[in-house]
C-alpha cells in the first residue's frame, strides 16, 4: 500500500508552524486519513472512484497504519446507495439526505465531487487543522472540509467553504458545515425544548430508521423552542459517568438544521449546518462561502467527561476571558424595572457597594425622548440618553460609580426596534417586515435589517459611541428580544440570503466591537436562554439562561445547559422570584456568575450580612467554579436532592451544591453522597459553608482522604428546613 506523501513545508507562518501532510488524487485510492485526538480517532478514507468516506469514528487505535484495515471488516449491504460519503452531494448517485445541494449557473442540479488533495497545519501542540479540497469533475465547483482538532480536549470543530468558478450566480439549496458518520447497535438522541421562562427541557429517545431534524426558523433568537446543543448516545442511553456519548452544537446564532438519520444499513448519518429552509443562497464566482463551524466531542466515559471536554475547550479556544475572572454584579432590572432616575440610581451604586459586588448593571430604560423608553412598547432604537431620567447623562453615572469604588455596566438591545421610535420613522427600510403586509411583533418590537452594511454600522456606533462617550464603562448587557416574523429585507437582491446574512452581519459588527474592545466582559442576553450558542460565545463573556430565576426552575435549568457550557458563562442572578429563603437562592446563582437583582435597602440586616458574607465565600471558591472541572453527582429529575460540585486544577479546593428539589414527607438526604475528582491520596478538610446569620450546621466540619469522599461520600444531611447546603473541600497542608 502506498502511503501519502508526507512533505515538511517550514515556513515562517508566526506562531504556527505550518506541517503539510500532503496527498493527491494521483494516489487517491491508497490514502486514507485519520484525525485523531487523545482519546478517538474519525477515519476518511478515499475509494476508487476517488469519493471522500467516513470509515471509522470512535476509540482511536495505538498503531495509525491500522486504520486502513478498518473499512473491510465492515461487510457491505447490497445497496442501491452510498451512505457514508464524508459529505453527501445530491443529484447523481446519492439517493440519501445530502450535506450539499446546488443549481448550478445553468440550471443543473447535479453535483460530485472527488477527491483532490489534503494537509494538515499545526497550530501548536495541541491544534491541528485539516483541510480536504473536493471538486466536481463537470463544473467548477469546489468544496473544502476542514476539521480542527483540539487533542487534549477530544475535541473537533468541522466546517467547509463552498466557492465556484461558474459564468454565473450558483444557487446553494442546501449548505451544511458537517456530515458526520457513526455506527453502532443504536442511538439515543438527547434533546432539548422550551420557550420563555422555560427553556431546556431535555427529552432522550431512540432514533429509530428515518430522519429526526432538530432545527429552528426563529431567525434572531434562535434557539427559543429548540437550542443547538444535542448529544447522541451509542448502544444505551449513556449515565453521568459510563457509556459513549456524542455532544454537538452548531456554532450559529440563526436557523440551523441538525439532521439525524439512520440509514438501511443501521449506522447514522448526522448532517448539521444552516437551515436551508426559506434560504436558497445565491453564490457569485469566484466568493468563499464559508459555513460556521459545528463542534463536537465524543467520550467513551459517559455525559460528565464529555461536558468537561466540552467545558475546557471552551474556556480555553473560544469564549472570551475564558481563563480570567467574571465581575459579581447589582442589576436593577427587577428592582426598578423602567421606573429610575438620577437619585434612585445614586442609592443603587451605594448599594452595590455595601454588598460588596463588582459593577452596578443599568438594565433596560435609559434611552428615548421623542418616544421615552419607559415600558416596553416604545424607544427602542432612539439611543440617546432619557433626558428626564437622567439629565446628566451616563458620564455622571460612570463617576458617581467610580467615586463610590463600583464599576458600571449597562443594558442595550441593539438589533431592535419599536415601531414607536424616531428610528422606525426616519428608516423603515432598515427593518425586517414584508412591506406589502401587516406587521406582527414580539414584544412590541421588530428587528433592525444586519444585512444592510448600513445597519451593521448603525449598531457597531450604538455600542462603539457608549465606550467613546464613557470610557469608564465596564459591562455591557446584549439583549435581544425578538424573533423574525414576516423575513424580507429590503437591502437584498436575493431574499433566500437574507437569514444567513443577517448572522453574518452580527457577527460583522461583533467582530469590529472585539478588534477595538478585546475583553470587556458582554453579557449575550436574550430574555433568556433564546440565542447561547458557541458561534456567539465567541464574542461575549456570558449569557443569560433564562429570564426565569425561581431557584428550583434554575437548578433544572443550569443543570441541563452545564452540559455545554462552563459555569462561568452562566449568569445568575438572585432575585424575589419563587417562595425560597434568600439562602437558597444565592446558593443557586453562586453555581456559575454571581448576580444579585434584589432590592438591598429592603434587605433585613441579617439578610444584608448574609448577602455580603455570600460574596465573600463566593469569592474564596470562584477558581473552582469558574475555571475547575464540574462533576454532577445526584441528578434533580432523580432524587430528592441535586448535588454538583467544582473542583479547581491542583485538586486543593472544591466546593458541593446541594438542594432539596422535592418538598414531599421526609424526603431528604438518606445516603451519603459520593464526590468526585479529588485526589485519593490528599486529606482535606470538609464544613459546611454559607450559613445564615445565627444558623448552626448539623454537618459540621470533619477532616477526610480524598479517597472516603469518593468511596464512601458524605451526608451533607438535606431536609427540609436545610434546603440548601454548601461545603467547602479543601486539601489540608
Ligand atoms: C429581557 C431580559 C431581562 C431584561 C429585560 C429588559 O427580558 O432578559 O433581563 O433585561 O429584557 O427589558
Amino acid at each position: 500500500m502506498k502511503k501519502p506523501t508526507l512533505l515538511l513545508a517550514l515556513k515562517g507562518i508566526a506562531a504556527c508552524a505550518l506541517l503539510l501532510i500532503q496527498a493527491t488524487a494521483a494516489n487517491a485510492q491508497s490514502i486514507t486519513i485519520p484525525i485523531e485526538t487523545k482519546q478517538n480517532a474519525m477515519v476518511l478514507q478515499v475509494n476508487s472512484e476517488k469519493q471522500l468516506q467516513t470509515v471509522y469514528f470512535g476509540n482511536k487505535l495505538s498503531d495509525k497504519n491500522e486504520y486502513a484495515a478498518i473499512a473491510k471488516s465492515y461487510k457491505a449491504f447490497q445497496s442501491t446507495s452510498e451512505f457514508n460519503p464524508a459529505y453527501t452531494t445530491s443529484g447523481t448517485r446519492n439517493l440519501l439526505e445530502p450535506a450539499i445541494s446546488v443549481t448550478h449557473a445553468d440550471g443543473n442540479k447535479s453535483l460530485e465531487l472527488k477527491y483532490v488533495d489534503h494537509s494538515v497545519t499545526k497550530i501548536n501542540d495541541d491544534v491541528n487543522l485539516l483541510s480536504i479540497n473536493l471538486k466536481d469533475s463537470l463544473y467548477d465547483f469546489e468544496v473544502t472540509l476542514y476539521y480542527e482538532t483540539y487533542y487534549n480536549e477530544n475535541v473537533t470543530e468541522q466546517w467547509s467553504v463552498i466557492k465556484h468558478h461558474e459564468k454565473k450566480d450558483v444557487i446553494l439549496n442546501k449548505y451544511a458545515s458537517a456530515n458526520l458518520y457513526l455506527r453502532a447497535g443504536s442511538y439515543w438522541l438527547k434533546h432539548f425544548h422550551g420557550d420563555w421562562a422555560r427553556e431546556m427541557k431535555p427529552e432522550e429517545e431512540q432514533l429509530n430508521h428515518g430522519i429526526k431534524t432538530l432545527d429552528s426558523k426563529l431567525g434572531s433568537r434562535a434557539d427559543l423552542f429548540q437550542p443547538p446543543i444535542f448529544m447522541v448516545s451509542l448502544n444505551k442511553p449513556a449515565t453521568e459517568d459510563e457509556g459513549e456519548v456524542l455532544y454537538g452544537n452548531i456554532e450559529w446564532s440563526g436557523n440551523y438544521r441538525i439532521d439525524l438519520e439512520v440509514d438501511p444499513t443501521n449506522n447514522l448519518r448526522l448532517i448539521a449546518g444552516i437551515n436551508n429552509y426559506a434560504a436558497d443562497y445565491t453564490l457569485k464566482p469566484g466568493v468563499e462561502f464559508t459555513t460556521p463551524k459545528f463542534v463536537y466531542t465524543l467520550s467513551n466515559k459517559g455525559e460528565g467527561d464529555a461536558s468537561r471536554n466540552l467545558q475546557s475547550w471552551a474556556r480555553k479556544y473560544k469564549i472570551v476571558d475564558g481563563n480570567g475572572p467574571r465581575l459579581t454584579l447589582l442589576n436593577n432590572w427587577e428592582s426598578t424595572y423602567f421606573n429610575f432616575n438620577e437619585d434612585k440610581l445614586a442609592g443603587l451604586l451605594k448599594d452595590t457597594k455595601t454588598l460588596g459586588v463588582d459593577l452596578f448593571l443599568l438594565d433596560d430604560g435609559w434611552f428615548g425622548n421623542k418616544y421615552p423608553r419607559n415600558g416596553d412598547h416604545a424607544g427602542l432604537g432612539d439611543w440617546e440618553v432619557n433626558k428626564a431620567k437622567l439629565p446628566n447623562g451616563i458620564a455622571f453615572l460612570t463617576k458617581t460609580a467610580k467615586e463610590d469604588g463600583v464599576k458600571f455596566g449597562i443594558w442595550v438591545e441593539p438589533e431592535m426596534v419599536n415601531p414607536k421610535s424616531e428610528l422606525y420613522e426616519k428608516h423603515p427600510d432598515w427593518i425586517v417586515k414584508q412591506p406589502q403586509r401587516p406587521e406582527y411583533y414580539m414584544r412590541n418590537q421588530l428587528v433592525l435589517d444586519l444585512s444592510n452594511p448600513k445597519v451593521q454600522d448603525y449598531v457597531f456606533s450604538i455600542v462603539d459611541d457608549l465606550f467613546t462617550k464613557n470610557p469608564e464603562l465596564a459591562y455591557i448587557k446584549w439583549d435581544c428580544n425578538s424573533l423574525m416574523y414576516n423575513a424580507y429585507s429590503a437591502y437584498e437582491t436575493h431574499q433566500g440570503n437574507f437569514y444567513a446574512d443577517y448572522v453574518f452581519g452580527l457577527y460583522h459588527v461583533l467582530d469590529r466591537l472585539r478588534a477595538k474592545y478585546p475583553t470587556v466582559p458582554l453579557m449575550l442576553c436574550s430574555g433568556g436562554g433564546g440565542r447561547v450558542d458557541y458561534g456567539a460565545l465567541k464574542y461575549f463573556t456570558e449569557y443569560w439562561p433564562s429570564d426565569n430565576t425561581e431557584p428550583i426552575e434554575r437548578i433544572f435549568i443550569q443543570w441541563e445547559y452545564s452540559y455545554f457550557y462552563p459555569a462561568l458563562t452562566s449568569s445568575n442572578h438572585v432575585t424575589d422570584w419563587g417562595k425560597e429563603p434568600l439562602k437558597f437562592r444565592t446558593d443557586v446563582a453562586m453555581m456559575g456568575k454571581l448576580g444579585f437583582d434584589i432590592v438591598v435597602s429592603k434587605l433585613k440586616p441579617d439578610e444584608l450580612t448574609f448577602c455580603q458574607q455570600a460574596v465573600s465565600t463566593y469569592k474564596q471558591f470562584s477558581e473552582a467554579i469558574w475555571h475547575g472541572d464540574q462533576y454532577r453527582l445526584q441528578d434533580p429529575r432523580e432524587n430528592d436532592v441535586a448535588s454538583i460540585m467544582y473542583v479547581d486544577s491542583a485538586k486543593t479546593k472544591a466546593i458541593m451544591f446541594n438542594y432539596l428539589v422535592n418538598y414531599r414527607y421526609d424526603a431528604g438526604t438518606k445516603l451519603p453522597i459520593r464526590l468526585k475528582g479529588l485526589d485519593p491520596d490528599k486529606i482535606y478538610s470538609v464544613s459546611e459553608v454559607n450559613l445564615f446569620p445565627g444558623t448552626r450546621s448539623s454537618f459540621g466540619s470533619a477532616t477526610y482522604s480524598g479517597k472516603f469522599l469518593m468511596t464512601v461520600g458524605i451526608n451533607p444531611d438535606v431536609r427540609d428546613g436545610r434546603a440548601s447546603v454548601l461545603i467547602g473541600v479543601e486539601e489540608k497542608k
